[in-house]
């Protein structure tokens, strides 16, 4: 798995959790890398299982939070730092069937070590399905990233996770979006 995976995730648990937890999850005898990672290296994506493992420990809370998390977390930090991958998109499903199309096509050129998962999608009206499929079983960190996206195009919606197989690894995510007729006063009232 690429380093700035790990980089960026030390720096949010850093920046979140504070440098005492960050220095408790780094359990050099664990890691293989002994917990020293550099953004451009690759490093085993049994690394990054075993410190979302450890964050889980130290803090209680559980890993598919962490993960769900830390996907919301790096959309900001895509936002940022690859803003080719946005320019002339003006919409969240747009950007989401372009991500095993165009953008991990695109990652996966310029590192052929990436390990990607595959994403088939179907769109109907307002509806777009996503059937998640990785051997990495990281939907929870996919749907992070899917809700920052919808919220990055300020798209009001219902989110819903179906897990296809027994261990995660094929996950079906539908994504609604509501119009602001379907809103419930509530939810008006959280984005006033
Ligand atoms: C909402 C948008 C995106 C979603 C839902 C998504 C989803 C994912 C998921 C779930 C993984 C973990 C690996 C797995 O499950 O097999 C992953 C890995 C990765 N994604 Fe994306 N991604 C998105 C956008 C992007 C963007 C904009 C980039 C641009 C750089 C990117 C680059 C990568 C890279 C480099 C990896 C790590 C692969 C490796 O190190 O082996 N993704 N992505």
């Amino acid at each position: 798995m690429k380093g700035f995976v790990f980089t960026e995730f030390l720096e949010m648990v850093e920046d979140q959790f504070g440098f005492d937890i960050a220095d408790k999850i780094i359990k050099p005898t664990d890691l293989p890398s002994k917990g020293v990672y550099t953004s451009i290296g690759t490093y085993d994506h049994a690394e990054i299982v075993a410190l979302v493992s450890n964050l889980s420990t130290e803090t209680g809370i559980p890993i598919s939070k962490l993960l769900h998390h830390y996907g919301k977390y790096l959309f900001g930090v895509f936002e940022q730092n690859y803003k080719v991958f946005f320019k002339g998109v003006t919409s969240a499903f747009d950007f989401l069937e372009g991500i095993d199309s165009y953008i991990h096509t695109e990652v996966k050129k310029l590192y052929p070590q990436a390990e990607l998962p595959k994403f088939d999608t179907t769109r109907k009206g307002n509806e777009l399905k996503m059937h998640y499929q990785s051997s990495r079983k990281m939907s929870d960190f996919a749907i992070g990233l899917i809700e920052a996206c919808m919220e990055y195009f300020g798209e009001h919606f219902t989110l819903e996770k179906e897990i296809l197989d027994q261990e995660g690894a094929s996950v079906l995510i539908k994504i609604q979006k509501l119009e602001v007729s379907e809103l419930s006063p509530v939810s008006l009232e959280k984005t006033a």
